[in-house]
């Protein structure tokens, strides 16, 4: 069964551990961050996630759009994130390794996300090192946005290579998930759906979460 990633930047952050409790029947909980250089906004970063582990059970899904993210994913790791995903493009593809290394000695889930130009082809370098394949179907940077047209295919083609690889990799979808196109996610192979201002905007969320399954 697919899993549902409530993302937290929709959220009012005025009640942030009320927010991530409306949201507790999700599988994982999505952190974005962002750092104002990879991506034209700022979010949240270090003190927040150490503020929500102790009031959340689920497991951390970071995504960090940040540049040279190398410096900064063991302290995500040791703040208690359970997934730490960085982007293709944030540094030289030997510094992306070694951040993939790193999440992985620290015990954690590593992950590589795509923006929407990027070819699936780019994870092919980190076969063996990625638990993860995140596949953006917006521009990264803000919620709320429309979900492009080409992320199906990619999800198809990323879902290939994970079979090809015989791997345990997720492949993960951000933006723009909502009911209709969380059918379109599902039926690519996508194993993990991120969904911000669907679920956050909804009346009743556990019900849009499950919705979101699908079952
Ligand atoms: C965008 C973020 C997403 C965002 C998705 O850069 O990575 O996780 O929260 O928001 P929605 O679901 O509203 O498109
Ligand atoms: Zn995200």
């Amino acid at each position: 069964m697919v899993k549902i990633a409530p993302s937290i930047l929709s959220a009012d952050f005025t009640n942030l551990g009320r927010e991530v409790e409306s949201v507790s029947s999700g599988d994982l909980l999505h952190f974005d961050v962002m750092d104002g250089v990879f991506v034209p906004n700022i979010s949240f970063g270090l003190p927040v996630l150490k503020a929500l582990r102790p009031v959340t059970a689920l497991p951390l899904d970071v995504h960090l759009m940040i540049t040279r993210p190398l410096n900064f994913v063991e302290r995500f790791c040791d703040l208690g994130a359970d997934i730490v995903t960085v982007h293709a493009e944030a540094d030289e593809p030997d510094r992306i390794r070694e951040a993939l290394l790193r999440i992985k000695a620290r015990g954690k889930r590593a992950g590589l996300s795509i923006k929407p130009a990027t070819p699936v082809s780019a994870c092919e370098p980190y076969a063996g090192l990625l638990d993860n394949i995140l596949i953006m179907a917006v521009e990264p940077g803000f919620g709320g946005q429309s979900f492009m047209e080409n992320a199906p295919e990619k999800i198809a083609q990323a879902a290939a290579l994970v079979r090809r690889w015989g791997v345990d990799c997720d492949i993960e979808v951000d933006g723009g998930v909502n009911r209709e196109t969380a059918r379109l996610c599902r039926e690519a192979g996508a194993t993990v759906l991120v969904a911000g201002s669907h679920i956050f905007k909804a009346p009743d969320r556990a019900e849009e979460i499950r919705l979101l399954r699908g079952i």
